[in-house]
């Protein structure tokens, strides 16, 4: 059977990395309170010149180099991200141009945090429909430029950055037990519009004609994230026909090291099979995910054969998960 395989995995940051005691020296806040609330040490913030769209540009490249890809080789370039370069066009196709790919079908996913996870799902499926055979999936972010540098409840835990990952159409087996199964076996997505006021941007083209600044309610996106994400790991890994000793590797959303470690007790999966990058890279919304797999994947964590899930929550709220064996 056709599925799509993970073949390629890149990623990017701005070279400019940001310490907690640096943010105290602009808000009131430490680098103990904010290591103890949310495990977070370091972000990168984005320079001049540096965007979203540079960002992917340059996480793309490596997952190109890493799949053995020209860019020219790429159909369909599926890019999440909540602050793209301008409100129109949309940043994939800017990126679609920085890489010189002269066709392919490109535009942009909105759904903040979930982003690379619903990016995934819309490649996975247009992939398996026979649409494309080759397709860029990335998560690239800049929220430093929609952070509210005076509110110290939020502009300590978000960071820039992005990854990217290639996925293929190749013929795979049909039986997940088998190490011949490669590529995405299932994906589960969930949105709740009802909770659109515990994280959000209060500005927009539509409404204030401004850019906006994010407010959040951290509590409260707290207490929701732990149980969907566990509730949506559980779906994708019952829909792939997997049980949870089978994963090798969950591949979280890094947001706050406490959710990851209380998503992990509720499943009653191993710390040791988390990957965790928030201490580094703090909250990089929807390049989080591709971001830290691309990490285990160069380190050598993640081997080939393995069962790997993703999973992510962010304003909306939207939610989603996808097991893939890479
Ligand atoms: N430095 C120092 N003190 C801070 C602070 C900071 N950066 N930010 C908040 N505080 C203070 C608060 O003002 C509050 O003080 P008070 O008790 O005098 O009112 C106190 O710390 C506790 O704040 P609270 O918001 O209750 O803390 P918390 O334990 O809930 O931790 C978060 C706050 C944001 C770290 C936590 O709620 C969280 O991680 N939420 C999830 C956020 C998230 O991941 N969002 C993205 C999802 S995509």
């Amino acid at each position: 059977m056709i599925r799509a395989v993970l073949t390629g995995t890149g990623s990017a940051l701005p070279a400019r990395r940001v310490s907690n005691a640096e943010l105290a020296e602009r808000v009131d806040t430490s680098d103990e309170w904010i290591v103890e609330r949310t495990g977070i040490r370091f972000r990168h913030i984005a320079g001049e010149g540096e965007t979203t769209a540079t960002l992917a540009r340059d996480a793309a490249a490596a997952a190109l180099i890493s799949a053995g890809l020209a860019p020219g080789d790429i159909d369909l370039l599926v890019l999440a991200t909540a602050t793209p370069d301008n409100t129109f066009p949309a940043t994939a196709t800017k990126v679609q141009a920085m890489l010189a790919i002269d066709d392919c079908v490109a535009f942009d996913v909105a759904a903040v945090c979930s982003g690379f996870l619903y990016a995934v799902q819309v490649a996975d499926s247009m992939i398996r429909a026979g649409a494309h055979r080759r397709a860029l999936v990335i998560g690239a972010e800049t929220f430093s430029r929609i952070l509210d540098w005076e509110d110290r409840t939020t502009c300590v835990l978000f960071g820039d950055g992005a990854g990217a990952i290639v996925l293929e159409a190749r013929d795979s087996v049909a039986d997940v037990n088998d190490p011949g199964a490669r590529g995405v076996l299932a994906t589960r997505l969930h949105a709740d519009g009802r909770h659109n006021g515990l994280l959000f941007v209060d500005g927009g083209p539509s409404t204030t004609g401004t850019v906006g600044k994010l407010r959040m309610k951290g509590r409260e996106v707290f207490r929701h994230a732990v149980v969907n994400l566990a509730a949506v790991m559980e779906e994708a890994l019952h829909a792939a026909g997997l049980p949870t000793d089978a994963v090798d590797w969950v591949v979280p959303h890094q947001a706050n090291a406490r959710i990851l470690d209380a998503t992990a007790r509720k499943l009653s999966l191993p710390s040791e099979k988390v990957v965790v990058t928030v201490d580094q890279h703090a909250n990089t919304s929807a390049a989080s995910v591709p971001l830290a797999l691309d990490q285990a994947m160069r380190d050598g964590r993640i081997q080939p054969g393995h069962i790997v899930v993703l999973e992510a929550m962010g304003g909306g709220f939207t939610w989603g998960a996808a097991v893939i064996r890479v």
